[in-house]
Formats: structure tokens, C-alpha cells, sequence
């Protein structure tokens, strides 16, 4: 009978819960351990999933060398991905690692050089390329159904604040960085996936100038769109909510895309594209292919509509995952393509400093 890939999962939070239930559900993979800061959060993790006989630690070197573990799912605060990264690929391990995967140029560059040594495997949960919505586009796209794109624009409007388990690291300048970098790098990962016109391919960067504004960033005030009510003294955002940057890609097509963690209203993610022979605008097509067409075309799909992590489609991202390393191939979505997303927040705080844009990559 086939071994079945072991899983360090590490970080008991909210997003875990996914990566947990992920794995469990691939016919080729089960939990084996259960990390994080706590053991007590292990534990209730475990629990709460019915994982028995499983290894439960409060110290990830240990839980790393736990007996068949193949896979570490870094699911920790975005301050610690890069030592959790490092410190898996040098064990060998294939990694899953959770976005942002890393809060500086210099860590994604030790990243790069530890994954790289190792050979082993990695994927950046950029999740919202397995949204049915937007396989749904992209396969649209490739099948010429726009023509040869020359325009995209994503957004990211989000509401980010004290409901979210992870917000006391996130809000901060020392741990969550920026806007761009925190939940933006969704959009910009969505803008490259969009801008690239092949069925598993995401625009390379060339060029970037960005904006930083909004109203949000120091404020004690937040909004909650989950009960519509504005709260009163909470530790404010040390960064500004909003940031809209222009970026050039190799391909010659041009892209938008904002971070608004500023907006009142509940989430969306709005998607636009443009080609010679139709455009995109969300689940609304206009297309050469539909001739004499009189109005849009809605595609009723699931639309990246819902923040919530039992929402996203974690379950076809760890078994696209699963097959990379069963066939010995590298995802789409590995570090190094994440590297290239990660370039644009990174390259936009330089923006802010200089005021001039910005060559890419970066690394
Ligand atoms: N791809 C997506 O769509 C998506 C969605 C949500 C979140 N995320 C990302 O996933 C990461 C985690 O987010 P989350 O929402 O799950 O946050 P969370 O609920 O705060 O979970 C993080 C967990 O990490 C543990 N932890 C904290 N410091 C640690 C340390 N030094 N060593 C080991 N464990 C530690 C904490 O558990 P203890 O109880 O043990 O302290 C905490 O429960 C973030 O980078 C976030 O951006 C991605």
C-alpha cells in the first residue's frame, strides 16, 4: 500500500483550520503533528478535527524532525515565514507557505537560496487562483475568448481589523509591514495572474509607481462590516489603509491595483480585464466569441466574495500541491513566482520614498 505524505502543520490559528481539513481530504496526504506557539492550541486544533495519535508540540524544531513528516504548512504570523521556510527546506521538507512569505527583501532572498538548496518543493497559498471564478477566467482567456490582453485591474477592499484573530501582528509597521504587503499581495498576485495570458501563467513585473493615502492609518476608531458598527478605542492601523499602484508588465500590458483596508462597505475583490476582441468585468464577459451578443454575459460561478477562510478554495490548491510532488513537477505558484508578487509591495515603499517608479524584479 502507498505511504501516505506526512504533514507538520504549524501555527494553530485561524487559517490552520483550512490547511488541516486540506490535507486530511487528499487521498495521498493525513496530519501527522500539530505546532505552534502554545501547546494548548495545538492540542485544540487537533481535537477540533478529530486528529488522534497525532504529535502536538510547542517547539517546531522538534515537531519538524517528528517521524514521517514530508510537508510543513507554515500558517504562523507573517514575521516568522521566513525562519519556519528556512528552517523546513533545510530538514528537507516540501513546504506550503502562507502569504506574506516574508516581511523583508533580505529574507525572501535567504528563502530563495535555502528552498533552492534543498530542492525541495513549495507553494504560496495565493488561493484565489484555484476560485472557481477565477479558473473559470483564466481558462477563458487562454482560449483567446478576450483576445490579446492589454489591460487588468484588481482590487483588494477589505475591512481589515480587530475581528481578525491575526490583526494585533498585522496592523503593525514592525510585524505586518504595509497594506501592499499584508493583504494586497492578493490583489497584485490576481493582477499578474489576469495580465498573463496562458492557462497557468502570471505576468512578470517590469515597472512599478505607487501612492500610499486613505483616511485609516493612526485612527482608534475601526468599522466592523460583519455587525455594521463603527467601535471606539482600538489600536489603530500604524500604516495607511490605502495604496494604488500602476504597474507595466513584460508583456506590454499595463495593470492597476489597490489595497483599500480603509472602505466601508463588506469585502470585495473586483476584477477587470481588457483584450482586442472583449473584456472581463468580475462574472461579466463580452466576447468576440459570442457574435451579435446584446448584453453581458454573467457567469454564475462562486465569486471571490467571502474574507472567510472556510470560503477559499484551500482544497484544490493543496491537491494541485500534492500532485507537484507526487510527479516530481513545480507549481505555477511556487516561491519563485511569489517572489515576483512579493517584489511589488516591497518596490512601492520604495516609490514612497523617492517618488520615482521602480525597475523589477527587485531580487
Ligand atoms: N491565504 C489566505 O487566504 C489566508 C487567509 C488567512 C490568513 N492567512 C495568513 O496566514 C497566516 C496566519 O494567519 P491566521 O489568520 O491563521 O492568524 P492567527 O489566527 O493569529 O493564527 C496564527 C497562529 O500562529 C501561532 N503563533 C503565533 N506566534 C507563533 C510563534 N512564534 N511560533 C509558533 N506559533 C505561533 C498562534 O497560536 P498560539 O495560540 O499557539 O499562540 C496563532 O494562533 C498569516 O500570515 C495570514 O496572512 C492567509
Amino acid at each position: 500500500m502507498e505511504r501516505k505524505l506526512g504533514v507538520l502543520v504549524h501555527g494553530a490559528g485561524w487559517v490552520s483550520t483550512q490547511h488541516i481539513s486540506a490535507f486530511e481530504k487528499n487521498p495521498h496526504t493525513k496530519v501527522v503533528a500539530v505546532s505552534s506557539r502554545k501547546l494548548e492550541s495545538a492540542r485544540k486544533r487537533a481535537e477540533e478535527a478529530g486528529l488522534e495519535g497525532i504529535g502536538l508540540y510547542d517547539n517546531y524544531e522538534r515537531a519538524i524532525q517528528h517521524e514521517g513528516v514530508d510537508i510543513v504548512c507554515v500558517c504562523t504570523p507573517q514575521q516568522y515565514h521566513a525562519e519556519n521556510t528556512i528552517a523546513a527546506a533545510q530538514s528537507g521538507k516540501h513546504i506550503v507557505i502562507e502569504k506574506p512569505i516574508a516581511n523583508s527583501l533580505d529574507e525572501i532572498r535567504k528563502m530563495r537560496d535555502a528552498v533552492h538548496q534543498a530542492k525541495v518543493k513549495t507553494i504560496v497559498s495565493f488561493v484565489l487562483r484555484w476560485n472557481p471564478l477565477f479558473q473559470t477566467l483564466k481558462a477563458l482567456i487562454a482560449d483567446d475568448a478576450i483576445g490579446k490582453i492589454y489591460m487588468a485591474e484588481t482590487d483588494y477592499q477589505h475591512d481589515i481589523a480587530g475581528w481578525w484573530s491575526g490583526y494585533e501582528d498585522a496592523r503593525k509597521v514592525s510585524t505586518g509591514v504595509s497594506a501592499l504587503l499584508t493583504g494586497g499581495c492578493h490583489a497584485i498576485d490576481a493582477l499578474r495572474w489576469f495580465a498573463g495570458q496562458g492557462r497557468f501563467q502570471a505576468a512578470r513585473p517590469v515597472e512599478i509607481f505607487a501612492y500610499r493615502g486613505g483616511y485609516r492609518k493612526g485612527l482608534t476608531t475601526e468599522y466592523d462590516h460583519y455587525t455594521n458598527t463603527w467601535k471606539e478605542n482600538c489600536p489603530p492601523l500604524e500604516y495607511d489603509g490605502l495604496e494604488v499602484a500602476l504597474i507595466k508588465f513584460e508583456n506590454n500590458v499595463l495593470g492597476k491595483v489597490s489595497v483599500n483596508y480603509d472602505c466601508v462597505q463588506p469585502y470585495t475583490f473586483p476584477v477587470e480585464v481588457f483584450g482586442d476582441k472583449g473584456s472581463i468585468k468580475d462574472n461579466r464577459i463580452w466576447s468576440h466569441k459570442f457574435p451579435g451578443q446584446k448584453g453581458w454575459v454573467t457567469i454564475p460561478s462562486i465569486m471571490p466574495e467571502s474574507a472567510d477562510v472556510s470560503h477559499h478554495p484551500f482544497q484544490g490548491q493543496m491537491d494541485h500541491f500534492v500532485e507537484c510532488i507526487l510527479q516530481d513537477r513545480e507549481s505555477h505558484c511556487n516561491l519563485d513566482d511569489a517572489i515576483l508578487t512579493h517584489d511589488i509591495p516591497f518596490a512601492a515603499l520604495q516609490c514612497y520614498e523617492t517618488g520615482q517608479p521602480v525597475k523589477l524584479p527587485l531580487l
